[in-house]
């Protein structure tokens, strides 16, 4: 059996959607964008929504947005895709990482006063695998050192901390989403800002476009700006994907409900755990950890030969060579994003994924743990 990491799931409305939009004189800056931003912002209860190209431009715009650059720091987790913190060093920033909580994988609060500085500007946490990160706590400190939080929701559209959606103004002054095919909606390349800051959303909006203003006339640039623009197929898919967010968050749940099931009698491995704060979540991936003395890469060249498809999940940003080049990281030096980026396997996850590849992806691990 071949049991692929991720599949995306198209409906028939989905597809539809697309083509009718072929059909329209509008392949960019059409209507579809501004009823795709609605959607988002209004599902997370943000007054505005920025489209654009891709998580990483979100992340981006939303620096710049908060006029962070050069000799600034910003506070975030080496546990992370490495966008979330690539996004700091595109405008000279710096990345200053504390290391993340064993349970979650996310920033650990309680570790990031004492990394703020006179140079702080900006809290920037990650929702890793579609768990909300510590947002309430976060929020407070930001507020008491007058710091801006940006929160990297890319993983964790649907999820809810504390009756609250992930993005919510509640918790951040502005976040950004991602819509690649392995997410819980996708547009093909894709991501949206969230804020309720209509300066915040006016500047992104304009550095998205060339930096064009509000006018939008065409050769007139009031500022440094971007192409990193959503086109019109691409916001008709992600609308009609967010017609049936609800349906797609509970088929996830469904699966990773039947993963946990079977797996918890799997010996050698970890299931993920849910922190009690999450009032629901919305799994992006479902990752396990292999237990001391289980040899993770023997584990995954197993699933690997057995047609199971993984991979290690995350490699800490830090470690990365051009992180080490630049800033001098060694190991060590974030002791438990490093526990867990050597003992994390992102297993087989989709809203499709049967019981039966299920059975198959839990039989495969647990020959590749006993056999060890
Ligand atoms: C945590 C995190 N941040 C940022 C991104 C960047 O999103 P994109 O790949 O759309 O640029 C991703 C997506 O892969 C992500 O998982």
């Amino acid at each position: 059996m071949e049991v692929p990491l991720s599949r995306p799931d198209i409906s028939w409305e989905d597809k539809q959607a697309v083509l009718a939009v072929l059909d329209t004189p509008f392949l960019a800056l059409g209507p579809h964008l501004q009823r795709f931003e609605e959607a988002v912002a209004g599902y997370v209860g943000a007054r505005f929504g920025v489209a654009v190209n891709s998580g990483t431009s979100a992340l981006h715009l939303l620096v710049r947005a908060f006029g962070i650059g050069e000799g600034d720091e910003v506070i975030t987790t080496p546990f992370s895709f490495i966008a979330s913190s690539n996004c700091i060093l595109y405008e000279r920033a710096r990345p200053v990482f504390v290391d993340v909580e064993a349970e979650t994988g996310n920033i650990d609060p309680d570790l990031i006063e004492s990394a703020i500085t006179p140079r702080t500007k900006a809290i920037l946490p990650v929702d890793a695998f579609g768990q909300p990160a510590r947002l309430d706590v976060i929020r407070a400190i930001a507020e008491r050192h007058g710091l801006v939080v940006i929160e990297d929701a890319c993983e964790s559209l649907g999820s809810e901390y504390k009756g609250k959606k992930c993005g919510s103004p509640a918790y951040a002054h502005a976040a950004a989403f991602a819509f690649y095919p392995n997410k819980q909606i996708t547009t093909g390349e894709g991501g949206m800002i969230v804020t309720d800051d209509p300066e915040v959303a006016r500047l992104c909006r304009s550095m998205r476009n060339q930096g064009r203003g509000e006018s939008g006339i065409w050769l007139s640039h009031e500022r440094l700006g971007y192409n990193y623009r959503m086109d019109e197929l691409s916001a008709a898919l992600g609308l009609a994907q967010m017609r049936r967010i609800e349906e797609i968050v509970a088929k996830r749940e469904r699966v990773a409900a039947m993963y946990a099931e079977r797996l918890s009698r799997v010996p050698g491995i970890r299931i993920p755990r849910v922190a009690p704060e999450v009032t629901r979540m919305s799994w992006f991936v479902y990752v396990i950890r292999v237990e001391d003395g289980v040899d993770r890469d023997a584990v995954m060249d197993y699933l690997i030969k057995n047609g199971v498809q993984c991979r290690p999940y995350f490699t800490p940003i830090h470690l990365q060579p051009f992180y080490r080049a630049l800033f001098g990281y060694k190991e060590g030096d974030f002791p438990v994003t490093e526990r867990l980026g050597r003992s994390s396997i992102a297993i087989p996850f989709h809203n499709n994924l049967t019981r039966e590849e299920i059975e198959y992806v839990a039989q495969k691990l647990e020959e590749a743990v006993t056999r060890q």
